[in-house]
């Protein structure tokens, strides 16, 4: 039986703050009509001092799960794309798992710069379709704002702030996620990036003063990159899913930059009504762009049930991926019912006040005693708890087995003297 990965639920998250071309050429040399012309952005959006892109993640991804009406617990996966995580690791996946209560969810970040989403949209589907998973949360969040500099005209007025997630689901009705091309070219991989922080250039002063936690791009070589890339791999995704061009019903592009997006238009000859495009408002948002994009075109009903989208992604690494969906959901969505809305929001405390209970749990552990020095109550004299035993069936004594002390989840780590108490214990019997 064929397993096919369809979009159930999608969610934004726009942060309220405006920063105009205007705002921007305030303090640096550049003005809105060079930004506008060569860009297409006129305004994004940047987050506040409290949000960051957990935070915003966590909106996005609840308002997808409510449109799905699937509960937080039945969420077997959370993949977030990013350029932008909250820290270099834990990863932001796992806080917005813990966040929403995703409690029997995997997590992980994944990291392909603005390709970021497609990339995460083809390994969610993969997930669905070999069977292993029901329900993936696919995010791409971005706070790119805390990694730009100031002091770049090159990069500063380009990028933007957002989030935006769906949710996969697998079913056994033709459609959903048809096809996704991906590729990498890391020769480029000098031409955007955040080059400081990492093992090549561990954080310093050095790296501080050489303003190396800032992105940094060479604009014209990543501009000949995606017009080169961006049209053929959509190309591509449309042959692997055996459709031609022309049932192309809405193209939504990665949002960097109006001429790009033109000339893989013209390079596909998909006609204007059929490029989706809100750049104007948000600038490049990274791998929030297609996320958000999808949502709006859903708000403003271009987007019909039976749909053929084409989605296309590009960024550093240099990485690209497309993908193209059949879309399964009939548009107009029906609002959700007051007491829907209410009972969500019960979920989403209840999450908040086990994850709170968990992590006051694990502070206390370490207050408690514990006999057996590992870390976990003993269960009989030895600390090892009863020996288990096997029936051979054969009418011969049961003999029994030791069991190994079960090392503890939580709780404190092994001194070097318990850890040879325990080989003592072990290998005296
Ligand atoms: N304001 C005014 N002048 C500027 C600005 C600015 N903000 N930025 C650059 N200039 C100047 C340059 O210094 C240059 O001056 P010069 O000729 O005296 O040297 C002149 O404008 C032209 O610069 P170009 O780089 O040739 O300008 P171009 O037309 O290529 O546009 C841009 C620059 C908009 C950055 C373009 O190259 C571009 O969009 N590149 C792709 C960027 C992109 O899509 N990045 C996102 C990738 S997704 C991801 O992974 C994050």
């Amino acid at each position: 039986m064929t397993v096919y990965a369809h979009i159930v639920g999608w969610g934004k998250y726009i942060p309220e703050n405006i920063v105009t071309n205007d705002d921007i050429a305030q303090f640096m040399d550049t003005s809105d009509g060079w930004i506008k012309s060569r860009t297409g952005i006129s305004e994004r959006r940047f987050v506040s001092d409290d949000e960051t892109t957990a935070s915003i993640a966590i909106k996005a991804a609840q308002e997808a799960l409510d449109r799905a009406r699937i509960v937080p617990s039945a969420v077997d996966l959370v993949i977030v794309a990013t350029l932008s995580p909250e820290y270099i690791f834990p990863s932001t996946a796992s806080l917005v798992q813990d966040a929403i209560g995703a409690v029997h969810a995997g997590a992980y970040d994944l990291s392909a710069a603005c390709a970021g989403f497609i990339y995460a949209l083809s390994m969610g589907s993969a997930m669905i379709q070999s069977g292993s998973a029901k329900v993936v949360l696919v995010i791409g969040a971005e706070t790119v704002s805390r990694f730009l500099d100031r002091e770049d005209r090159t990069t500063f007025p380009l990028f933007g702030d957002g989030a935006g997630a769906l949710v996969l689901q697998a079913s056994t009705v033709p459609g959903g996620i048809l096809s996704t091309v991906l590729g990498s070219d890391g020769s480029g991989a000098e031409h955007l990036g955040i080059y400081g922080g990492g093992s090549r250039h561990p954080t310093s002063h050095d790296t501080v003063n050489e303003r190396l936690h800032y992105m940094r791009m060479n604009g014209r070589e990543v501009y000949r990159f995606a017009t080169r890339v961006m049209g053929r791999v959509a190309k591509q995704a449309c042959e692997r899913a055996a459709i031609s061009l022309d049932e192309i019903d809405l193209f939504i592009p990665h949002q960097a930059n109006i001429r790009i997006i033109q000339s893989a238009s013209k390079y596909l000859k998909i006609s204007d009504e059929k490029v989706f495009t809100n750049l104007d408002k948000y600038g490049n948002t990274s791998t929030a762009s297609i996320p958000i994009a999808l949502c709006e075109a859903i708000e403003q009903e271009r987007i019909q049930a039976h749909d053929k989208l084409v989605m296309v992604g590009f960024g550093g690494g240099l990485t690209w991926g497309a993908s193209v969906i059949e879309w399964g959901v009939v548009i107009p969505h029906k609002p959700r019912e007051w007491w829907y809305r209410s009972w969500r929001w019960l979920v989403y405390r209840w999450a908040r006040v086990r994850s709170f209970t968990i992590r006051q749990w694990r502070r206390m552990e370490n207050w408690l005693p514990t006999k057996n020095g590992n870390g976990h109550y003993p269960s009989s004299e030895n600390g090892t708890g009863p020996a288990k035993e096997i029936h051979h069936g054969n009418g011969a004594k049961p003999k029994p087995i030791e069991v190994e002390p079960e090392l503890p989840l939580f709780g404190p780590a092994e001194t070097e003297e318990m850890v040879l108490e325990r080989e003592h214990h072990h290998n005296g019997k």
